[in-house]
């Protein structure tokens, strides 16, 4: 029989205390750290769901919705929200709190695709996915909703580079705060007719 598994069996917490070091100039969390502990419990959850070594194949966009303060304690919580053959989605809801106000803040929430692999680097197989309340079925369906538009999407991107037209672009863009300054271009060279220098 097919191997499926619950959504908690993978479900993954990680809690970090933000240090002055992972701070940037202006005094805040750096948003390459977040980044990077979302990826890290991305991975641990995809790995426990496909019970294997996963990597990351994309990542939706990041919003920074609140900044993150020194001293904070970030908490990203990871669970798979769909699988398909290989690849699978692991949805990730990041908070922050200050332990002594007990204020708790969204901070970022993102979607990142992760492939499982097995030794040879070849892809493998995960197993399925048992749904067991609504919001499980809500996130399985978003998920799938989603991969069908990034699909049209890709098709839109191809055709618009395909059929790209530079005086219907410049007259969309005519509102948007840039100044086309383009070099003109250089005359185009001319066109040696064989024997029209001998007969003029
Ligand atoms: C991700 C990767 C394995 C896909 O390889 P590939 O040759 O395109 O493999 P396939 O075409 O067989 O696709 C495998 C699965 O990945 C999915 N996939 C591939 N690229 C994807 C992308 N950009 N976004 C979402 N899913 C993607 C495919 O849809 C497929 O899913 P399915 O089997 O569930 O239908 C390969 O591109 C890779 O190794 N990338 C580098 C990963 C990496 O180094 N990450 C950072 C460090 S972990």
């Amino acid at each position: 029989m097919e191997n499926y598994k619950t959504v908690a069996e993978s479900q993954t917490t990680l809690t970090e205390l933000m240090i002055p070091s992972y701070a940037n100039f202006g005094g805040k969390i750096h948003g390459g750290i977040i980044m990077g502990l979302m990826d890290k419990v991305a991975y641990v959850c995809a790995a426990k769901h496909a019970g294997a070594y996963c990597v990351t194949a994309s990542v939706d966009a990041i919003d920074f919705l609140a900044p993150v303060e020194v001293g904070e304690l970030i908490s990203l919580m990871a669970s798979v929200n769909y699988v398909s053959n290989t690849s699978l989605v692991v949805g990730i809801r990041v908070i922050s709190e200050n332990v002594k106000t007990k204020e708790v803040k969204h901070t970022n929430t993102s979607y990142f695709t992760m492939v499982a692999m097995d030794e040879h680097r070849s892809t493998v197989q995960v197993p399925g996915l048992i749904l067991k309340s609504d919001e499980e079925i809500r996130r399985f369906f978003q998920a799938f909703h989603k991969k069908e538009l990034k699909k049209y999407l890709r098709m839109e991107e191809k055709r618009m580079k395909n059929e790209f037209e530079i005086a219907e672009s410049i007259e969309i863009i005519k509102n948007e705060r840039c100044i086309i300054e383009m070099e003109p271009s250089a005359p185009a060279p001319l066109k040696t007719i064989p024997g029209a220098a001998e007969k003029s």
